[in-house]
């Protein structure tokens, strides 16, 4: 191993001697939404990571998960003429910004690299616009995981719940020891996550109709009204104050035995691994009810925009070349929850929840289980997710009593989406 990652690193700085004119790499200033402290400390690993090779750090936080405040910041510099040298960025929003002529380019580090042969195709599709490298992936998160406290989960003395009645009778169990069941953040991608997991238990082929390819049979038919049914009965297992908790808090009920469950994508078990917690012993990690076997995904990359200078230019390719190090994705998605953007990294450093998510994602990939997440900006384009997200908010927020008429609205708002 050791050979291999010194001649990465010579190609590496070959490369960087040659694209950037041998400009030395500036600060990078990079844009993202990492700031819970599971998230913070994941990317202290990339900060110190690129200060190890004398690249500077220009931190521009934007709170709130999801990215969506993020987006919105990150518009207003563009249009400003300003853009940051290294955006943190979903899916579908990578592929418009390239669309736009707004990024740059990675072709040379990624051949350098061999990034074609080790990165999943289905990150890729992302990655890659017109055939060329513009983002540099960092992690694979999941949405369809479930983190349960443990002891409440002990306490109801039944066991991990596999199927939506299973859960139920566990939610019931929660309810009757006096804690929340189910602790959630009421704010619109989070809505969206659960919702997901929902729709990925009605079935894969039906979660791909819906949600990747847009169905307006599916999005409007008795399995989705299904989905938003199960959708109005977690609901009753929310506390009173659920509306517009930020998703850490969330976690901190369960890690502190408050609420019984979060459903979360994996990002969560950051938190718990930053209050010391550990899986299997304080925690339980399962998929959603339902959803075992398939992986609905997202993946959080740096896209590169257009920036002027040789030295901008060289920091990019170096943070690029970083992030992709295979020691790197170990360290830095150990701590974050996520899994390794490329296929040989080794699960040796993860937790049993880390090792298992490998194991799930390459399974699903496998078995044509992989789907992107709607929630997560991989199912599709900004204004069809953001047109599920009206509907399903709504129907937290108590606006539909039944879940035929969701579905109705649903097919109807995401037809006017697109
Ligand atoms: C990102 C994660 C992040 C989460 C909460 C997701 O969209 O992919 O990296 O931790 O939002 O902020």
């Amino acid at each position: 191993m050791r050979g291999y990652f010194k001649a990465k690193m010579t190609v590496a700085a070959a490369l960087l001697a040659s694209t950037a004119g041998m400009a030395a790499a500036e600060d990078v200033e990079v844009l993202h939404w990492w700031t819970s402290g599971g998230e913070a400390a994941a990317l202290n690993v990339l900060k110190e990571d690129l200060a190890g090779k004398g690249i500077g750090w220009v931190d521009m936080p934007v709170a709130g998960g999801g990215g969506e405040a993020a987006m919105t910041a990150l518009r207003a510099r563009v249009t400003a003429g300003d853009p940051p040298t290294a955006v943190q960025m979903l899916g579908f929003d990578i592929q418009d910004w390239a669309k736009e002529g707004a990024l740059g380019n990675l072709d040379a580090v990624a051949q350098a690299e061999g990034w074609d042969a080790v990165i999943p195709a289905a990150l890729q599709a992302f990655s890659k616009y017109d055939g060329h490298w513009i983002a540099a992936p960092v992690n694979v998160h999941s949405t369809n995981w479930v983190w349960i406290n443990k002891a409440a989960l002990d306490a109801t003395g039944l066991g991990e719940p596999t199927n939506f009645d299973e859960l139920v009778a566990v939610l019931d169990k929660m309810k009757e020891a006096g804690i929340t069941p189910i602790a959630h953040g009421g704010q619109a991608w989070q809505d969206a996550t659960i919702f997901d997991a929902l729709v990925l238990a009605e079935g894969t082929d039906f979660y791909k109709a819906a949600f990747v390819d847009l169905d307006p049979a599916a999005l409007g038919g008795e399995k989705m009204a299904a989905a938003f049914d199960k959708l109005i009965k977690l609901r009753s297992y929310f506390d009173d104050n659920f509306s517009g908790r930020d998703w850490n808090l969330a976690s901190a009920m369960v890690i502190n035995g408050e609420a019984g469950m979060q459903f979360m994508g994996d990002w969560a078990k950051g938190e718990f691994l930053k209050a010391g917690k550990v899986p299997g012993t304080d925690f339980v990690c399962i998929r959603f009810p339902g959803t075992q076997g398939a992986v609905t995904f997202n993946s959080d990359q740096f896209a590169m925009f257009n920036v002027q200078g040789e030295g901008k230019q060289a920091a990019q390719a170096a943070m690029a070349s970083a992030i992709e190090s295979p020691a790197f994705q170990s360290a830095f998605n150990v701590v974050k929850g996520s899994v390794p953007a490329r296929t040989d990294v080794p699960d040796t450093d993860f937790d049993d929840c880390g090792k298992k998510g490998m194991k799930d994602l390459a399974e699903a990939n496998t078995a044509g289980t992989l789907f992107g997440s709607m929630a997560h900006g991989h199912g599709a384009p900004a204004a069809v997710k953001n047109a599920t997200y009206d509907v399903i908010t709504a129907v937290v927020n108590g606006e539909y009593s039944d879940g035929a008429s969701a579905a109705t609205a649903l097919a109807e708002a995401v037809a006017a989406a697109q």
